[in-house]
This record gives structure tokens, sequence and C-alpha cells, in this order.
């Protein structure tokens, strides 16, 4: 069975003791789930401390970004050999904040999530249109883009998770309608089976996250094409991040 994954992304909030505090809460009464895996994704700093709270419990550990070179002269970027010694399974790449504020492109992204999984570690790719794409009715257009460059020679697909997460949606309150995700996962799906094979369309997880809350989760984990969320800021609150978590469809 195809586990749905559950993932907060962190983005850059919590010092490390912040984020200790809410591992500790978020691990009191958390109940064990077959049919779900539940993911955090904290800033670098935070990585250590909680990797060391949250071993032989069932929450993974992932990070929000990484450098696509195992060492070397690269002041200020980060390993995915340095991630998976302190027991990172998951990282995020190419995140739309990546690729908008700090100038990410599709070559690099690309870079990183061949790297991360040789290394052993699940790459997330994010891709997803900004609004003025949408309103241009280019949506399928910039999907297709993207998955074409960023999967460019890619193989380890039994390791990729793929996270749509339309720019306009992302911390706006605007969230897509569970149609409108749907929409595009199949289209996701669709391109996979078509140009690898329906086993790689079929076993991928693909993520929704963009405004991810409470009040919209049940609707969204409903739909057949979505696998799981990629939530934002509902993920800073251990009350809200728990009841995301315990979705019901
Ligand atoms: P919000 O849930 O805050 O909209 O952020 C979504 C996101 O960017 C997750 O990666």
């Amino acid at each position: 069975m195809k586990k749905s994954l559950i993932a907060g992304n962190w983005k850059m909030y919590k010092t490390p003791s912040q984020s200790v505090e809410f591992v500790k809460l978020l691990l009191e009464n958390l109940k064990e789930y077959e049919d779900r895996e539940i993911l955090i994704c904290p800033p670098f700093t935070s990585l250590f401390p909680v990797s060391q709270i949250i071993k032989n419990t069932s929450v993974l550990l992932g990070a929000q970004n990484v450098y696509f070179e195992e060492e070397g002269a690269f002041t200020g970027e980060i390993s995915p050999v340095m991630l998976k010694d302190i027991g990172v399974e998951f990282v995020i790449c190419g995140h739309s904040e990546r690729r908008n504020i700090f100038g990410e492109t599709d070559e690099m992204i690309n870079k990183k999530i061949k790297k991360v999984a040789e290394i052993g570690i699940k790459p997330i790719l994010c891709i997803g249109e900004k609004l003025e794409e949408r309103e241009a009715g280019k949506t399928f257009e910039v999907i297709n883009y993207q998955l074409e460059n960023d999967l460019e020679n890619f193989e380890k697909f039994e390791n990729l998770i793929i996270a749509y997460e339309p720019v306009w949606a992302i911390g706006t309150g605007k969230t897509a309608t569970p149609q409108q995700a749907e929409e595009v996962h199949v289209y996701i799906r669709e391109f996979l089976s078509k140009k690898y094979n329906k086993e790689v369309a079929e076993n991928l997880r693909i993520l929704y996250g963009g405004s991810v809350k409470p009040e919209n989760i049940d609707a969204l984990m409903k739909e057949k094409n979505i696998d799981g969320v990629l939530v934002g800021g509902a993920s800073l609150k251990v009350e809200a991040f728990k009841r995301i978590i315990d979705y019901i469809t």
C-alpha cells in the first residue's frame, strides 16, 4: 500500500530550542498510523537536536535545501552526505521560494535531486505555476517544462516525491480547490506514465502544497491523486499540524 505523506516545511521559523519544544509536544499522544507517514523539515540549525528527539519514533526528518556536491570549497553550503549522517531522510528541492528569491534554476534543481537520490535521501521536488501563468492558461505548459528539465536523466523514481505547489497559493491563504489540485496531479501522473512507465506513475507520491490547513485538509485528501501534503504556516502550530495529520477521508 502506498502510504500518504504529511510533511511540514517550517521555512525560516523556530530556533533549535523552539524546535525541540515543538517536537516534544507533537510526540505527546501521537497515534501510530499504518496508512500515513509524518515528516518535519526544520531549518538546518534545528536538524541535529530534532534528530535526537525523534529517534525511534514514527516522525521522519527532512531538510529544506541541499547542495549538489558531497564536499568541497562551497562556503555556506550543506551536502547530502552531512544530512544523511544525522538521520535526514528527505530533502525539499526546488521550492518556489528557492527558485524565485534565490534564483535556483531547473538545471541546479536537476543536479540536486540526482545527487540526493544517489546518496540515499528522498528528494521532494517542488513544481508549480505563478498566478500570471495560471491566468494566461499556461499551468500545464509550466508543469511540463519543470518536469522535463528537473527530471532530466533522473532514474531513482522509487525515491522521488513530487510536490505540486501553485505559487499563488503559498502563504496567501488562497488554497487551490481540491479539483484544481487534482487536475494538475492527474496531469503529472500522465506525464510520468507517458515519459517513463505506468508503474513509475502509479507508485510515485504526489503531494499538494499551498495554504493547507485544518479546514481544507479532509477535502484535499479525498482526491484520488493527492497522496499527501506539504504544509507551511499550519505546520508551525502543534494543534493545527496534528489535525492535519489526523485527516479524515
Ligand atoms: P503555506 O502552507 O504557508 O501556504 O506554505 C506552503 C509551502 O510553501 C510548503 O512548502
